[in-house]
């Protein structure tokens, strides 16, 4: 029987090939037909380009994923990458030369324009607030990012740039400008509520309504609690912002921001000058011959021996007093109260936002940001009428000897 057994071997050496056929067509196929289905929406792949270039379809950029992994490993030699580039008509150069598209490195990956931004704005074009107002404003429009899906970045120059003192944490919020460069923007003006936003947060998709690509926010408002309240937000919140104000805004700051190695060592040298146990006080006047355009009077000074009996108590027991305040009159008057117990920076006192223009402004707002973090590392902590001081509490993390001196009354307080 030899011709039945040739016949035999072609039947089954023709099965295996049309199996091997089929199998491999289909193995081909599943990523075209996954998109036809839509179920495969908003990733990006390398066999998406081949066969977009194949169907000749219109290229959809798409971000970059885990998957590309998988892709690299189904398309070990060059010829992916060569596809890649022609499929695109990507200008055939890196990075810097190109405009909306940024190629990542050859033929791996590319990141496309879909990408968009919300950006911080504290510039000398319009008022942005003091310190604690900018605080406020940058953890909320950190997470207003994070919830519409939207790059975050700062751009604070006021009255010098922001990077001196702190730089980023975890997440980087320096966007180079070329990144930005001819994409659709909108400008949100929201300084006190200006633009009314923060109520609107609650209710409105923000994408829809702010559509353009860059979103620049100048805004001191808090925004965490209308988001909570909106349906489409409020489940996509990062955990860490569930909880309270206080801890949001604690784990918000810490994933955005530390201290530039310039901050923390004039931080670390003045920590370790001073004795502890240490009280501080911070001591906001407002108005005053120190700072003449300030807003309003905060302060008096004939309050001021309140809390220096406040803080005789903890004098006669040996701890050591710092004093964070806007006013030169209350620092020299403390000062000669205190003597050797009273430690403060010594630095230039000013107001960050409303004497920006005035020359060394910067060295003002380092001493203020120093100031600050002083604050948030005390033993019993005495706040003022301030955000500034409220926002070193919310840092500070405790509610354990803190305190809120106002209108000559000093009491307890919680952080909420
Ligand atoms: C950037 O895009 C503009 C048109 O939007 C084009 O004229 C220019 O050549 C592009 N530049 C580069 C480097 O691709
Ligand atoms: C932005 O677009 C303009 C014209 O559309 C172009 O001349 C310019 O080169 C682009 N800028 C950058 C940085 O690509
Ligand atoms: C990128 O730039 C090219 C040419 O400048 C333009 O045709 C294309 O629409 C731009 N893509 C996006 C997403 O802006
Ligand atoms: C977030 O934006 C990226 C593009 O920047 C996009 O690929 C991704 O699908 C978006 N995620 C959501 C949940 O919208
Ligand atoms: C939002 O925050 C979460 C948790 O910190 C993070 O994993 C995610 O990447 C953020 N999303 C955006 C768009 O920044
Ligand atoms: C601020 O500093 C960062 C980091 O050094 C830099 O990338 C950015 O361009 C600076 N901004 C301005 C406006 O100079
Ligand atoms: C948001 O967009 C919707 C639909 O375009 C519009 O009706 C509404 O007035 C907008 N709201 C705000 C606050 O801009
Ligand atoms: C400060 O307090 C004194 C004495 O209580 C009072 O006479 C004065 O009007 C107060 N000044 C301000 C600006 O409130
Ligand atoms: C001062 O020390 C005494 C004795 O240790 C203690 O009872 C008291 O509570 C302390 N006072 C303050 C204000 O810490
Ligand atoms: C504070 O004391 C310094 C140095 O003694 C003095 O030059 C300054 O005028 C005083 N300022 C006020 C407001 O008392």
């Amino acid at each position: 029987m030899p011709r039945l057994r040739r016949y035999l071997l072609a039947v089954t050496v023709a099965c295996t090939l049309s199996y091997i056929l089929i199998t491999w067509i289909r193995f081909w196929e599943a990523p075209v037909k996954k998109k036809l289905n839509g179920a495969d929406t908003g990733r990006f792949m390398a066999s998406d380009i081949v066969f977009q270039s194949l169907s000749n379809k219109p290229y959809v950029p798409r971000e970059r994923t885990d998957r590309d992994e998988d892709s690299k490993r189904r398309f070990p030699d060059g010829k992916m990458r060569k596809s890649l580039v022609k499929a695109q008509n990507f200008p055939d150069q890196d990075a810097l030369g190109s405009n909306n598209s940024t190629v990542t490195n050859l033929g791996n990956l590319v990141k496309m324009s879909q990408q968009k931004y919300l950006i911080y704005v504290c510039d000398s074009v319009r008022s942005c607030g003091g310190w604690g107002d900018r605080q406020r404003g940058l953890v909320s429009t950190f997470v207003l990012a994070n919830v519409t899906n939207r790059t975050f970045g700062i751009v604070m120059t006021k009255p010098c740039n922001l990077t001196t003192f702190y730089v980023p944490n975890e997440v980087n919020w320096v966007i180079p400008p070329r990144d930005l460069v001819n994409k659709s923007s909108v400008r949100i003006d929201d300084m006190d509520s200006r633009s009314q936003i923060t109520g609107k947060l609650s209710k409105i998709d923000f994408n829809s309504n702010y559509s353009a690509d860059v979103v620049y926010i100048r805004t001191n408002g808090e925004f965490i609690l209308g988001l909570k309240r909106n349906k489409l937000y409020a489940n996509k919140l990062p955990a860490w912002s569930s909880k309270s104000l206080s801890e949001t805004f604690r784990r918000g700051w810490r994933i955005m921001m530390k201290p530039s190695e310039h901050l923390q060592e004039h931080l670390d040298n003045f920590m370790t000058s001073i004795p502890r146990p240490l009280v501080c006080a911070h001591v906001r006047m407002g108005r005053s011959s120190t700072i003449k355009m300030d807003s309003e009077v905060r302060g008096n000074i004939s309050d001021l021996p309140v809390l220096w009996e406040f803080l005789d108590r903890y004098v006669k027991n040996g701890s050591h007093i710092f004093l964070a305040t806007d006013s030169n009159e209350v620092r020299n008057l403390t000062r000669a109260r205190f003597q050797t117990r009273l430690h403060d920076t010594g630095g230039r006192i000013m107001h960050v936002d409303k004497q920006a223009f005035l020359p060394r402004a910067c060295e003002g707002f380092e001493s203020a940001l120093l100031d600050q973090l002083i604050l948030t590392k005390c033993d019993v902590l005495v706040t003022s009428k301030s955000i500034f001081s409220q926002r070193a509490a919310y840092l500070r993390g405790s509610s354990e000897n803190l305190f809120r001196f106002v209108s000559g009354k000093i009491s307890k307080i919680q952080i909420g």
